[in-house]
């Protein structure tokens, strides 16, 4: 149960799951904690994690990715402002595809970048669809990275291979990075044919030395958003500044964590094959209940967990967002929180049980029916 907040709204806000970490991976911590880890250690992550996260992206890839590519982080929020402090000068513009998670535009704007927004459009059928042309044409001679989260929140938007082929290759052209967030590639609905459960990834495509810093995060498949561990995988060249950053920043992640994170990597497949089907089922539930209302428009995403569905007649969301808080004690995030793109939409995270979800919606019928 989350430790803050008012207990009497249920909250759909956070993007975390109600689930508490499993107990595998706590145990792991603890005994680590009971072995004395208290000291500093390697700003980069332990080896034993460093190890172990090049073995699962080589497993979940069926690539090679050597663990001088990698470097473990405080969280995945961690790993995007490094990597803002690595790139980017003082007015130099990253191009952000957008909805998006605003908290990447304000690592931008912390280091005196400029955030560029390139929107999504919306597809007939409720999806989101990414228009290239647009996005090639928003650099200029400023421009140092193009900012992708996908499978994308809070749209669920999922880049396709042939998308992300397209921008390495333009990438490769302009001189660009690519701040690839994939923090939701392993919560995704579908299968690949192959069978395996996880968004296409930009470390599929790119060769070790390409302009690629992927960001990614023990927080959503693990269910450790507390934990405030993530890793970046990155040319190998960059490790030894990254190692830099981080001892200025926080000198490095607590050794008896990483003890958990190992643990999550080593054995918690299987409960990632459980939050998915929590979060199908939160889908299936949030996308039965709205779709049922009159005036609210919503799809299923295709990956991540969140409902991002807009109601008509309702445009300033942040006060609906702020009277469904007050009155009808439900938590909903605002869509013009997440910049252009977002305006009219409210983001509604499934990733909690079945009685937490449906009192949630519930309460959004009582106050939806009264407009
Ligand atoms: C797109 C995206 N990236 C990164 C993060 C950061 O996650 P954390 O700092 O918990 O690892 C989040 C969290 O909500 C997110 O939605």
């Amino acid at each position: 149960m989350s430790v803050f907040g008012d207990p009497d709204v249920v909250p759909l806000w956070f993007g975390e799951s109600d689930m508490v970490t499993p107990d595998f991976i706590r145990e792991a911590a603890a005994s680590g904690l009971g072995a004395g880890e208290t000291f500093y250690t390697w700003q980069r992550g332990l080896p034993e994690l460093r190890a172990a996260l090049s073995a699962y992206t080589e497993r979940l890839y069926n690539i090679k990715c050597p663990v001088d590519r990698i470097s473990a982080t405080t969280g995945g929020m961690q790993a995007i402002l490094l990597v803002c402090q690595l790139l980017l000068d003082p007015g130099d513009n990253v191009l952000i595809v957008s909805p998006i998670w605003p908290n990447i535009t304000s690592a931008v704007k912390l280091v005196h970048g400029q955030p560029r927004y390139v929107a999504l459009d919306r597809t007939p059928a409720g999806g989101w669809k990414l228009d290239l042309q647009r996005l090639f044409d928003a650099v200029d001679e400023r421009t140092r990275a193009i900012f992708i989260n996908s499978p994308g929140n809070p749209t669920g938007w999922t880049m396709s291979a042939e998308e992300q082929q397209a921008v390495l290759d333009f990438a490769r052209k302009r001189g660009l990075w690519i701040m690839a967030d994939e923090v939701y590639a392993r919560l995704t609905y579908g299968q690949r044919p192959d069978g395996r459960q996880v968004a296409p990834s930009f470390l599929e495509i790119a060769g070790p030395d390409d302009p690629l810093i992927v960001l990614n995060s023990f927080s959503k498949p693990w269910a450790m958003t507390g934990w405030r561990i993530g890793w970046l995988t990155h040319p190998a060249a960059l490790g030894d500044q990254f190692a830099k950053l981080v001892q200025i920043n926080t000198s490095g992640l607590p050794a008896f964590l990483q003890r958990g994170a190992v643990a999550a990597l080593e054995k918690g497949d299987a409960f990632i094959a459980e939050m998915i089907e929590r979060c199908r089922a939160g889908r299936e539930l949030v996308f039965q209940r709205l779709s049922g209302l009159p005036r609210i428009t919503v799809s299923r995403p295709e990956a991540a967990f969140y409902a991002f569905f807009s109601v008509e007649g309702v445009s300033d969301t942040l006060a609906f967002c702020k009277k469904l808080a007050k009155e009808y004690k439900v938590g909903l995030a605002p869509g013009e929180a997440f910049g252009p793109g977002g305006q009219g939409n409210i983001r509604l995270c499934f990733a909690s049980s079945t009685e937490r979800v449906s009192l949630g919606l519930d309460r959004i019928e009582a106050a939806v029916k009264t407009l």
